[in-house]
C-alpha cells in the first residue's frame, strides 16, 4: 500500500494555552514494498506521524491516503472501515511488550485476532495464531507460557505476532530496536526482513540510529520541529552531513570513515551498507596491491 501524506497538519491540545504543534505540513510519500525509515529528534513529530497511518490520530488539515482509503478530514471512515484499515496497517508501537496482558502467549495473540475478525472461528483463529508466532520465529511450545516467563527479545516479538496475526499490507514500528542487546537487535531486524520479503510487504520503521537505517532502509525521512526536512535513498539523506549537523542529527558510521578517506584521497564512492563498504574497500586494497 502507497501512503501520501500532503500538508499534514495537527496540532495537540488545539485551541488551548497548551497546544503544541507536532507536525507541521508534511508531505511525504512512501513506496508500495519499501523498507522506510523515519528519522529525527526527539520531539520532531515522528510518533504523531505514524499515529495518523492507522487513523489513531485523526487527520486535522492536510490530506492522507494509505492504498485507496483516504484518511483525509471529512472523509467519513465508518468503524468498519476503520477496523479493515487497522488489520491492514500493522502498528507496535514503542515498548510493546508493556502491552502484553493474556496469561497465555496463545490468548495474548489471538486477542488481536479476534478483535480485527470476530466472526471467524476457532480453527481460524489457531491457524492464524500460530502462523504469526512461526513468522516472528517462536516455537509451537511457546503458545501455552505465560508472556511475563520470556527473555525481553521475546517478549517483544510475541507483541509483534499479535500485530502480524492480522496478516498487515503494512507493518509501522516505533523505535522497534530500542532497549534491546545486539544479539536480540540483529533478530529482530532480521525478522523483519523477513516479513518484508524483498517488498512483498511495506515496512515503515521509527529510528534513531543512524547506522540502523542506514543498514536496512531503501528510503528516509528527516524529520525536525514537525516537519520533513528530507527525502531519499540512505544515500542522498547521508550525503547532507553538513545540514543534518546543523539539525544535530548523526550520520552513520561508514558515511563518517567514508569522508575520512576521501579527505585522505582515496576515492569518495563509498556504499553505506557495511557489506557493501567492506567490499568496496577490499576491492580498493587489492587494486593497490598494498
Ligand atoms: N499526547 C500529547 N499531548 C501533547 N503534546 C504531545 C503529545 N504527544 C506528543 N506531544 C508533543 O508533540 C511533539 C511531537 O512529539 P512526537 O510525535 O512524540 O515526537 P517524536 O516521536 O519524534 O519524539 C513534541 O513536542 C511532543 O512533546
Ligand atoms: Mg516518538
Amino acid at each position: 500500500m502507497r501512503i501520501v501524506a500532503d500538508g499534514l497538519t495537527f496540532t495537540y491540545n488545539r485551541k488551548t494555552k497548551f497546544a503544541k504543534k507536532a507536525l507541521d505540513d508534511v508531505t511525504l510519500t512512501i513506496r508500495e514494498g519499501s523498507f522506510f525509515g523515519i528519522i529525527g529528534h526527539t520531539g520532531s513529530g515522528k510518533s504523531t506521524f505514524i499515529q495518523h497511518l492507522n487513523g489513531l490520530i485523526p487527520v486535522e488539515s492536510g490530506t492522507l491516503t494509505v492504498g485507496d482509503l483516504d484518511l483525509s478530514k471529512g472523509k467519513k471512515t465508518d468503524k468498519k472501515g476503520l477496523r479493515a484499515l487497522r488489520a491492514k496497517i500493522g502498528m507496535v508501537f514503542q515498548y510493546p511488550e508493556y502491552q502484553l496482558f493474556a496469561t497465555t502467549v496463545y490468548e495474548d495473540v489471538a486477542f488481536g485476532y479476534h478483535n480485527f475478525f470476530p466472526e471467524k472461528s476457532k480453527e481460524e483463529e489457531r491457524a492464524a495464531v500460530f502462523a504469526a508466532l512461526r513468522t516472528v520465529g517462536l516455537d509451537d511450545s511457546v503458545a501455552d507460557k505465560s508472556p511475563f516467563d520470556l527473555s525481553g527479545g521475546q517478549k517483544r516479538r510475541v507483541a509483534i505476532a499479535g500485530v502480524l496475526v492480522s496478516d498487515p499490507e503494512v507493518l509501522v514500528l516505533d523505535e522497534p530496536v530500542a532497549g534491546l542487546d545486539p544479539a536480540g537487535k540483529n533478530e529482530l531486524m532480521a525478522l523483519l526482513h523477513r516479513i518484508h520479503d524483498g517488498g512483498k510487504k511495506t515496512v515503515v520503521v521509527v529510528s534513531h540510529d543512524m547506522d540502523d537505517v542506514a543498514e536496512n532502509c531503501d528510503a528516509l525521512a528527516v524529520f525536525s520541529e514537525g516537519r520533513v526536512v528530507m527525502t531519499g535513498t540512505p544515500e542522498e539523506v547521508f550525503s547532507r552531513r553538513k545540514e543534518l549537523e546543523e539539525l544535530r542529527l548523526d550520520v552513520p558510521v561508514t558515511r563518517k570513515i567514508a569522508d575520512a578517506l576521501a579527505e585522505k584521497g582515496l576515492g569518495n564512492a563509498f556504499p553505506l551498507r557495511s557489506d557493501d563498504f567492506v567490499r568496496k574497500v577490499a576491492q580498493l586494497y587489492r587494486g593497490k596491491r598494498v
